[in-house]
């Protein structure tokens, strides 16, 4: 089959008897790294503040949450902050509503619509359905979303349950985007992901079975006793 003209090799890997050292052989971090400068905490205001004052480029926009929680540390992550603790995660949910509602006032916010959501993170599983609830509630109720808005949480299948499932479609999620990146429960518990193979296919039945979101999940390719059959 013809490849599509928008991909190339640099992006979907190389063809090559070697394709652990060798598929994406021009990619040596496994995150873009442009050598960022951190702001000062005085910097950060005012540059926060003079941003939200002006209506910003044109364009479709989006708005992304981060949840910086986790219940483990897998062994291939560099996202990870904080290990999740129940009053920690609702500190920072009612900091993060009363900043939503504070900040969505701004000219920044208001001058155009928002057509994408993210939940990502860490790991936005780890929040309770209430919490998913209010969130979700505040988002709508503040931001000016489009009609057609896409609202994805990103996560983990760990701790999905039915109930956060039920929190996040009635909150307005359209799209799930799950790590499951690998299948096999023995490199899965390597890596410290928790969960089994079993548990994964069911709780991807199960969401898959709602019939109410897109469902993508993340492979990854290159991990420690992979091979290319598993
Ligand atoms: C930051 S995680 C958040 C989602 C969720 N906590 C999880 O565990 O899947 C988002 C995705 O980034 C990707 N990721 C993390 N570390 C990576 C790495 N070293 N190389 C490639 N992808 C990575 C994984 O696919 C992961 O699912
Ligand atoms: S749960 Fe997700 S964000 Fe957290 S350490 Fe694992 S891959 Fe990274």
């Amino acid at each position: 089959m013809p490849m599509h003209p928008l991909l190339s090799p640099e992006m979907t890997g190389y063809s090559t008897p070697d394709p652990l050292r060798l598929a994406f052989s021009g990619k040596t971090s496994a995150h873009v790294n442009n050598r960022p400068r951190p702001l000062t905490p005085e910097q950060q205001v005012a540059t926060w503040q003079r941003l939200m004052a002006e209506p910003g480029e044109a364009g479709k926009r989006l708005a992304y949450f981060h949840i910086p929680f986790c219940r483990t540390h897998c062994s291939y992550c560099g996202f990870f902050q904080n290990a999740s603790k129940p009053g920690l995660i609702e500190q920072y949910v009612d900091a993060l509503i009363r900043d939503i509602e504070i900040t969505a006032a701004s000219p920044h916010i208001q001058a155009r619509p928002i057509h994408a959501v993210y939940f990502g993170g860490g790991t936005p599983t780890d929040l309770t359905p209430e919490q998913i609830t209010r969130l979700g509630d505040t988002i709508r109720q503040h931001l000016p979303l489009s009609n057609d808005c896409e609202m994805t949480f990103e996560s983990r299948f760990s701790g999905l349950s039915d109930e956060k499932m039920a929190a996040c479609i009635d909150a307005g999620f359209n799209r799930f985007s799950l790590g499951a990146q690998t299948f096999d429960t023995f490199i899965r518990r390597k890596m410290s992901r928790i969960d089994t193979r079993e548990v994964l296919l069911e709780r991807l039945d199960q969401l898959v079975s709602l019939d109410q979101a897109a469902v993508v999940i993340d492979l990854l390719f290159g991990l420690p006793y992979q091979t290319l059959d598993t």
